[in-house]
């Protein structure tokens, strides 16, 4: 979701530590310019004007259609959801959306049909999809509430919390005709259709698996939890499940990766002076934690007993993590990886060194956090798809450092190192390398992390085979803190139209890295600045943005454009084609431009200012999110996310008389959908 004002996290960082890295601008590595590089070439269809329009908006000769909505049931038999019942009571249970699929569809992935390595790479006729639902809103959940108080049962909770987590399903192409669609499972535990929910099993494991926040949370859940659904079917899990999954990854074994990004806003306390909540804040450590995260529940309407703060003070470290959903294997519990860190994971991006050890890349989804990579102990083994899934559990996890003159380093994230470092007020020491994972943010704080505005997804490019290419993209979203007002060497700032300070980061930039000896698994790399997002009219390009501030919306930098063509901002996800060209989706440009989000096209190599062009433009109040390449490149899809829930002035959907502000897709209520894109003639996308 956008963000406006300004985020908890910024001021956990500030009142942690003010030992940053900011610097002025000044000193900023130049774009990569390499003389024997050709300039920059545009990619091939007619770009999409700017518009307001509620509708998806593609270029000439490109058709959408919508793969799947809130509320579309993944099983035969059952009936499509009724969202026709204006004023009628909130009727929606947990039962009926556990078998649907959610809300605020966010990672799309795609698994062939029966898993080989290296993967397919043509066209195919099945395949798995997962899905992520990063959150739910009671307002758009809910249209009965339609300007009447939201009847907010117990039930009505229960079900809305069941909107997030994953969905896992198959689907079927048509390549004839270019069509996809979902194939309904037979009935519920047949096959491999299914939802994963805040209320599945999940298992943890790594370093912080018996850490004792984890233990306590543990044990309330499943006491909670177990008193209305049964206790865990298998041994050691916890049916804590999983929310608020933005962004994630797949791996080259076959295996879905969901982050749980915003957790803390899941939680509620239903008595600040409980006798469980006061023992737990005599803890020093979990009252920074509380302090860094902010735990409160966005609706403030209660919800089950599980994420009652008053009642489980310490569930909040059951969230945070990466969690691995194996799509071909239902029985097999979601592992929650804590070897990767708790923090507002926003994807996990994963390939292989050079040495065949698994790297996945994390980005920390809140102001002035960071970039994370964790490298496997052990290696990818292509013969063994089910050993692979232990890769995960064991290994290094590092923050990234970027310095001035554009050369950066991965620092190891662990008690001892952390423990050496010098500790400011506040700063208390970690009992183990578990307690490093649970308590990431503070580690890679005091060890000289930069800190980044909003560092969302982070991607690299692969040989077809997850093989890393040692490129790295860090979606850096944008910035509105005021203790991250003045940037750093990472993350420039424009000077504002009067001159007389500077900007923030209303629209976000990119950040390459280049791994050493394109290793992902290296610990140096070289960074630059890949683009920086805004107008490349001129140096200068004053805009009225959404608050009603003008502000310079200039993507230029070190006096000199970094793109050419359309304007963008709040770049979000990304991810690549096979010629060479990312693809870009949206989180926050109407907050600048007046255009709704979408997904922007541009070059990853050659010289020169980059040639942007906008594919796709979602319907008012939607994010686009989960950009996908089908593997032969004839197919694109994305996410619509939360369309409706905001106007084109600015303003969040809370109930209002007259509905939500959108009618996709199909008329009536608007609901959240997966959509893809083809050519008319079947052709290649983006030529
Ligand atoms: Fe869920 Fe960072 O967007
Ligand atoms: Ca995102």
């Amino acid at each position: 979701m956008p963000v406006r004002s300004n985020n908890f996290a910024d001021l956990a960082c500030e009142s942690l530590s003010r030992r940053g890295f900011l610097t002025a601008t000044a000193a900023l590595p130049a774009l990569s310019l390499m003389t024997s590089e050709a300039q920059a070439a545009p990619a091939g269809f007619k770009a999409v004007a700017e518009n307001r329009l509620d509708t998806v908006v593609v270029p000439e000769g490109y058709a959408w259609q919508p793969l799947i909505s809130w509320g579309d049931p993944l099983f035969e038999g059952m009936a499509p959801l009724d969202l026709t019942k204006r004023g009628a009571p909130f009727a929606f249970t947990r039962a009926e959306q556990e078998n649907r699929f959610g809300t605020h569809n966010d990672m799309l992935a795609l698994f062939p049909a029966n898993w080989a390595y290296p993967w397919p790479e043509g066209t195919v006729t099945r395949a798995i999809m997962c899905v992520n639902h990063e959150a739910v809103s009671p307002f758009m959940a809910a249209p009965g509430s339609d300007g009447q108080p939201i009847d907010m049962r117990v039930e009505a909770l229960d079900a809305l919390y069941a909107c997030m987590g994953v969905s896992v399903f198959d689907v079927a192409h048509d390549p004839a005709s270019g069509a996809w669609s979902v194939v309904k499972g037979p009935a519920v535990g047949v096959d491999r259709n299914r939802r994963v929910t805040p209320y599945s099993e999940v298992v943890f494991d790594g370093s912080a698996a018996n850490h004792p926040w984890i233990a306590k949370a543990g044990a309330v859940v499943n006491e909670v939890e177990g008193a209305r659904s049964g206790a865990p079917k298998v041994k050691g899990a916890i049916k804590a499940g999983t929310f608020q999954n933005c962004a994630g990854g797949f791996t080259p074994w076959g295996t879905y990766l969901t982050a749980e990004e915003n957790f803390n806003n899941q939680f509620f306390t239903s008595d600040k002076a409980s006798p469980a909540l006061a023992e737990a804040q005599a803890d020093a450590a979990f009252a920074v934690d509380q302090s860094i995260y902010r735990y409160d529940n966005v609706w403030r309407l209660g919800g089950p007993a599980q994420f009652d703060l008053s009642r489980n003070p310490h569930g909040p470290s059951l969230y945070g993590w990466i969690v691995e959903i194996d799509p071909y294997d239902p029985d097999w519990r979601p592992h929650k990886h804590t070897a990767l860190g708790r923090k507002c994971n926003e994807c996990a991006t994963t390939v292989l060194s050079k040495t065949n050890k698994a790297v996945v890349y994390t980005g920390d989804d809140s102001n002035n956090q960071f970039v994370y990579k964790f490298v496997s102990r052990d290696k990818f083994d292509p013969t063994n798809r089910i050993a692979n899934r232990e890769l995960l559990s064991h290994g290094t996890l590092y923050a990234a450092r970027l310095e001035a003159d554009g050369t950066g380093r991965w620092i190891a994230l662990t008690a001892a190192a952390a423990n050496r470092a010098a500790r400011g007020p506040g700063d208390l020491p970690f009992a183990d390398d578990g307690d490093v994972m649970v308590r990431c943010r503070e580690a890679a704080l005091r060890l000289g992390a930069t800190k980044m505005d909003r560092p969302e997804d982070v991607e690299s490019p692969t040989d077809g085979s997850f093989r890393g290419t040692g490129t790295v993209f860090v979606m850096c979203t944008g910035n509105l803190s005021d203790s991250g007002r003045a940037g750093n060497v990472a993350n420039p700032r424009r000077k504002t139209l009067a001159g007389d300070g500077l900007e923030r980061n209303y629209q976000g930039h990119i950040v390459r890295f280049e791994e050493a000896r394109q290793d992902p698994a290296a610990l140096t790399f070289t960074w630059d600045i890949f683009a920086v997002a805004g107008d490349p009219s001129a140096e200068v390009a004053p805009v009225t943005n959404l608050e009603g501030q003008v502000v310079n919306a200039s993507s230029w930098l070190n006096g000199k454009p970094t793109t050419t063509g359309d304007r963008f901002a709040m770049p979000d996800n990304i991810t690549f084609d096979h010629r060479k060209f990312c693809w870009i989706t949206t989180d926050g440009t109407p907050e600048t431009f007046p255009c709704n989000d979408g997904v922007y096209v541009l070059p990853m190599v050659g010289k020169g200012p980059r040639p942007v062009k906008r594919f796709l433009t979602v319907p008012i109040g939607a994010e686009c999110c989960g950009p996908l390449l089908a593997w032969d490149q004839k197919t694109f899809f994305c996410g619509v996310q939360h369309v409706g829930a905001e106007n084109t002035k600015g303003q969040n959907f809370r109930g209002e008389p007259g509905g939500p502000y959108s009618n996709f897709p199909n008329g009536g209520w608007p609901r959240d959908s997966v959509i893809f894109v083809r050519r008319q003639d079947g052709g290649t996308v983006g030529t």
